[in-house]
């Protein structure tokens, strides 16, 4: 019923039901107890009028056609129980042309009536029989049709009872009834639609609001202005969250930064003492332990440190160009000494783009060792600037399989615990990136390997 989960479909099913159900049981349960207690004029609805209503009926249905082709009434058995217990009930019945009484009509009816009857149709009347000792008693006259053809009709001195009601009830849904009730309920229905949406506005844009909140922009509120005020205290409480999970963010982002910062030193210590070490294959192991550690606390703050200063200004102009070649030329040495080479490509002119310089480093540089690890021994990693501001790292490696183009870059992915690293590299990388207005991913070179490219935002 994913069809009901709408507040504004919700209200109008309600509506319709409890419309409907009113539309039927009022009358029994508002107006029946009334008249048990003798009240049978309820505003413009005259009970009275039910109790004429079904005499008529029922002496509408006792009319039958003799053999010779006359109209007659024939007491039928309901209307034998309905005399029984209206002792003073009188009816009659006649032609509607001629005036002349259909046999079986009281006769007192007849007599009282009898230069009037041609004439009725155009009285329609209620009235009261002059000398009645019962100064209630009450008649109706009035043209029926009926599939035995068109005729005049008198009852008299009906009593109401309550089972006058069920008549009513039974009768009541005709279709004109329902027909003036449609247009009501559907009138009704779109004002619910129109009122649900409107007063929904606020929240709609609330949402689109919210859906531009992440964790960089934590600091963002939902707006409240012109919300319902059923819908406020979620919003509101949904602002309390924000504000919560933007203060434990931040704690949080403190401490790895206090952290990071705090372990400099002791690795610094470590990395001088291990210096002063014979050179045994032990203290290179060691050696290589230690620049692991260093390398993920200086990830770790310059992550901290483009956190801490996006918030405030955007990353400062810088000659892509420049700055690449730079860090190819820091990596050349270790690229000779594993015995791969590293070539760079400049921009066929010099092009200009918002980083910060270190983290730049930080990126390039993690891209640059990964393909060095990556490409097979005498192989060739190629840096390259485009002219749009994109650096391109191509390698001729294993490269990366489709289905990890997208978890490649999730803290501590690697493909094989056997190489070494912490698999933090591509993570930090991609969260440098964002920071920078930039985007990271991965293609393959054509040939074979892995192509990473950073695409920076470009200065013209
Ligand atoms: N150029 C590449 N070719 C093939 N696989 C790669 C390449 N670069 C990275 N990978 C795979 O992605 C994994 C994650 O790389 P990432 O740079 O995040 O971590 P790492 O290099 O293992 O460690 P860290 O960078 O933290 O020192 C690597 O372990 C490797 O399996
Ligand atoms: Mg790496």
């Amino acid at each position: 019923m994913r069809l009901l989960r709408s507040l504004s479909s919700r209200l109008v099913f309600n509506w319709v039901v409890i419309s409907l159900i009113a539309f039927f049981t009022v009358p029994a349960t508002v107006l029946l107890p009334l008249a048990a207690f003798g009240v049978d004029d309820v505003g413009y609805v005259r009970l009275e009028g039910h109790t004429v209503k079904r005499a008529r009926v029922i002496v509408m249905h006792a009319v039958r056609k003799t053999p010779e082709g006359r109209l007659r009434i024939e007491p039928t058995p309901e209307l034998r129980d309905y005399m029984a217990r209206n002792p003073r009930f009188r009816f009659a019945a006649f032609d509607a042309r001629t005036g002349e009484a259909f046999a079986g009509s009281s006769q007192e009816l007849v007599d009282y009536f009898s230069s009037q009857l041609g004439k009725l149709e155009m009285l329609g009347a209620t009235f009261h029989i002059l000398g009645d000792d019962d100064p209630d008693s009450r008649g109706s006259a009035r043209m029926v049709r009926t599939p035995l053809g068109r005729f005049g009709t008198i009852v008299y001195g009906a009593q109401f009872h309550w089972d006058d009601m069920l008549f009513w009830l039974y009768n009541y849904p005709t279709t004109a009834n329902v027909l003036a009730y449609l247009p009501l309920c559907a009138a009704l229905s779109l004002v619910a639609l129109v009122v649900v949406r409107r007063s929904l506005t606020p929240l709609r844009v609330s949402a689109a609001k919210l859906a531009e909140i992440d964790l960089d922009s934590l600091d963002r509120r939902v707006p409240t202005a012109d919300m319902p005020s059923e819908v406020l205290p979620f919003v509101e409480a949904l602002n309390g969250a924000l504000e919560r999970v933007g203060a434990g963010v931040a704690r949080q982002r403190r401490f790895i930064a206090n952290s990071a910062h705090e372990l400099r030193t002791p690795i610094a210590i470590l990395r001088t003492r291990l210096d002063q070490l014979d050179d045994t294959p032990i203290k290179q192991e060691l050696e290589r332990d230690s620049l692991r550690i260093q390398t993920i606390l200086e990830q770790l703050m310059v992550l901290a440190q483009v956190e801490e200063r996006a918030k405030t200004c955007a990353a400062p102009q810088l000659d892509l160009g420049e700055a690449v070649l730079t860090v190819t030329a820091d990596y050349t040495p270790i690229a000779l000494r594993a015995g791969r080479r590293l070539a760079f490509e400049p921009p066929p002119t010099p092009v200009v783009a918002r980083a910060y310089e270190w983290a730049l480093e930080s990126v390039v540089g993690n891209l640059v060792a990964n393909a060095l690890r990556a490409e097979p021994p005498g192989g060739a990693v190629v840096v390259r600037v485009t002219a749009d501001a994109v650096v391109e790292v191509e390698d001729h490696g294993e490269g990366v399989e489709p289905a990890c183009r997208e978890t490649i870059f999730e803290p501590f992915w690697r493909k094989s615990e056997a190489t070494p690293g912490a698999g933090l590299g591509l993570a930090i990388a991609q969260e440098l990136m964002e920071k920078l207005s930039g985007r990271i991913w991965v293609e393959e070179t054509p040939g074979g390997g892995a192509t990473f490219k950073l695409a920076f935002a470009k200065v013209d």
